[in-house]
């Protein structure tokens, strides 16, 4: 198996989801080949829920990751979980293009690209 998805599905045994009992993990390669990951983590409020894949970027970021090679994504799904459009937001912002694999509990597997997931995105260049 893609070791980047193995990681995902370890992280995704931390994530915190009491409310969906939905768990994600993620796993974010960076340019030198160091891998950052990240589960759910929930809240009473509900609105305060992070994303797996915004806490692996987030904990990337804040330990000087600077550029991004691939995320891996896992889900307890058979029709494979994508990033919500708040994490394909934050995806494009720091990582551009990447390519994202998506994964199960079962072994399925499937690679795409964030462009092919968030069409016309607005960024920097806009302002
Ligand atoms: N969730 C993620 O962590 N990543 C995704 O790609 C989809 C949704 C989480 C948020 C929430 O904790 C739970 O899954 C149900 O939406």
């Amino acid at each position: 198996m893609d070791s980047l998805v193995a990681a995902a599905l370890k992280a995704r045994e931390n994530a915190h989801a009491p409310f969906s009992k939905f768990k994600v993990g993620a796993a974010l390669e960076d340019s030198t080949g160091q891998i950052h990951t990240g589960c759910n983590v929930e809240n009473a409020t509900y609105g305060l829920t992070v994303c797996a894949e915004r806490v692996a970027i987030f904990k990337a970021i804040s330990e000087g990751a600077k550029s991004f090679k691939r995320i891996a994504v896992a889900a307890d799904t058979d029709l494979l979980t994508p990033p919500c459009g708040a994490c394909r937001q934050i995806l494009w912002e720091f990582c551009g293009d990447i390519e994202i694999v998506l994964s199960n509990l079962n072994g399925k597997s499937e690679a795409l690209r964030l462009a092919a997931l968030f069409p016309r995105p607005f960024d920097r260049s806009f302002l």
